[in-house]
């Protein structure tokens, strides 16, 4: 049941008219799409969000951008934005008929100076697509992660997603320069800065980056790219306890320096599900002569490859030297390099494979980011749900931890044997209050969506809530844009 407008036949026959072409719009009312083909944007990436929309619009151009919005707000018609549909906490699924406006057709690189590195494209440019074309000019896009070869670089920066190279890049909120954005009355703001100074007044276009589809449209981003590395390495490490990862990554912030450009881990957890994972498909191979506990992954990129090998292997050398890793590979040429680095980018797909997957993004302290882990094994042990406690079909197969470790951020995937109320209620709200007991927030880098935004009060307090409802009426006083989401 939706407090919008519901959606007709007759709606669709407006909608048709403002867009260009036939196949801009699909939809089980006027039979152009059934409802099997409609699911790919109903449901979300780890099927666990069931919309039910009915209509599906794939605008060309900004203006038709505009035009549907107009129209739809002039109707009171709900819309859900969506990107490469890839997010993780249901926020481009409808939740009852939202229309879901998808980007993809709004595909093409606008422009790119090799003097500043600053691009310029369309929100729909999937993430690889825009790093392949920045590659093929020594640039790369300063943002890497797992769903790079689906999700779009609008999408991205609705989320502000965070992903494998934040350490060395840092936040979309300081690479992004300039946004066009429809907003939700159809106006179109033009705000495609190339600059990167500017101290004109608010920032407005921070308020887009992480607004997830509540506040406007992001119909083209403008940003900055650094100069790709020349010589990339990595290594991936198995160690004993959570206490060497941090004693890791310590030496090597310490002994790599300005050339260290990503440090992630996971625990035997995650590995055993990638490994199972990779038997299934054939990829059966033996890395470590000793596993560990836990594993890290260290990536550099500089730009002298003999000057860069030598610190690695330094760094290499120090740790078997002294014990603080039980084994550890270095990546001999590009298939090593990618293959090492499939090793944690896998996690999250092998865990989806073994089965339904509670998926937990959190921040904390580095100190204490392992402790989650350990407290929610230890809570749902209590609760008698693990298989661990003897029952041969879960319904937790799995509580599996990895993550950016030099950002802070921990993910925590349980994964059962499928998604019931009464496993949730084992572990919300607890892992939100262990989060907010060690002043975490629940939500680092996958945003808030459907899932979490029931639950913003354990990170925000109310007069930081106060005012983003406010920012929210500001800009959607009809409330049509992303309904039931982010903040409720
Ligand atoms: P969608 O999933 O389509 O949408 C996400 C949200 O943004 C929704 O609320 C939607 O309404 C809104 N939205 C999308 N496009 C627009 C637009 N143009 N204008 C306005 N709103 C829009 N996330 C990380 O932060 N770090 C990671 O390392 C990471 N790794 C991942 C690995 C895998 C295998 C997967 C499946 C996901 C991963 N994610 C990660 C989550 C996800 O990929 C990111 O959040 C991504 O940025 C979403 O982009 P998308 O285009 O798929 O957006
Ligand atoms: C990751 O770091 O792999 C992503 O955030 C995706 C995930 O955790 O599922
Ligand atoms: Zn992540």
């Amino acid at each position: 049941h939706s407090e919008f407008t519901k959606p007709t036949a007759e709606h669709i026959k407006d909608l048709r008219a403002i867009l260009s072409a036939p196949t801009s719009l699909l939809s089980t009312l006027d039979g152009t799409a059934t409802e099997d083909e409609l699911a790919s944007f109903n449901d979300d990436w780890m099927n666990k969000y069931h919309g039910k929309g009915p209509i599906v619009v794939k605008p060309r151009t900004t203006e038709e951008v505009s035009k549907v919005m107009k129209y739809c707000y002039e109707k009171g018609l709900a819309i859900v934005p969506q990107g490469g549909n890839t997010g993780l906490v249901g926020g481009s699924n409808p939740v009852h008929d939202e229309i879901i406006l998808n980007l993809t057709n709004l595909n093409q690189i606008r422009s790119f100076d090799p003097v500043s590195g600053v691009l310029v494209a369309d929100a729909g440019v999937i993430l690889e697509a825009a790093d392949h074309h920045l590659a093929e000019k020594g640039f790369i896009f300063p943002l890497d992660l797992g769903a790079k070869g689906s999700c779009h670089i609008g999408g991205n920066v609705a989320t502000n997603a965070g992903g494998l190279r934040l350490l060395r890049y840092g936040s979309l909120h300081g690479s992004v320069l300039g946004l066009e954005v429809v907003l939700p009355d159809g106006t179109i703001w033009e705000g495609l800065s190339k600059l990167r100074k500017d101290n004109t007044g608010f920032d407005i276009k921070q308020l887009f980056i992480g607004s997830e589809g509540t506040i406007g449209i992001i119909t083209a981003i403008s940003i900055l790219c650094p100069r790709r590395p020349s010589a990339m390495n990595v290594a991936v490490f198995s160690l004993p306890s959570y206490e060497a990862v941090q004693k890791v990554y310590a030496e090597a912030k310490g002994q790599l320096g300005e050339i260290l450009s990503a440090f992630e881990f996971f625990d035997r957890q995650s590995y055993a599900l990638v490994k199972k994972h990779q038997e299934e498909n054939g990829g059966e191979r033996k890395v470590f002569e000793t596993e560990g506990d836990f594993y890290c992954l260290i990536e550099t990129g500089g730009s002298n490859a003999e000057h860069d090998e030598a610190k690695l292997s330094a760094l290499l050398e120090h740790l078997m030297e002294n014990e603080m890793v039980l084994d550890g590979v270095l990546a001999q040429d590009s298939t090593q390099f990618q293959s090492l680095w499939q090793l944690r980018e896998l996690v999250p797909e092998s865990a989806g494979k073994a089965g339904s997957v509670y998926k937990y993004d959190v921040s904390v302290p580095v100190g204490k980011m392992y402790s989650l882990v350990e407290k929610m094994r230890t809570k749902l042990r209590e609760g008698g749900v693990l298989e661990e406690d003897g029952r041969p079909e879960g319904p937790i197969r799995a509580v599996a931890g990895y993550g950016h470790m030099g950002d802070g951020n921990l993910h925590i995937n349980i994964v059962a044997n499928k998604y019931t109320d009464d496993v949730e209620k084992i572990i919300e709200p607890y892992i939100y209050e262990i989060v907010a007991e060690n002043e975490g927030s629940i939500s680092a880098e996958h945003g808030l969506g459907v899932m979490k935004a029931p639950y913003i009060g354990y990170s925000k307090n109310e007069t930081s809530i106060e005012m983003m409802k406010k920012i929210k009426h500001l800009f959607d006083p009809k409330g049509l844009l992303n309904p039931y989401k982010y903040i409720v």
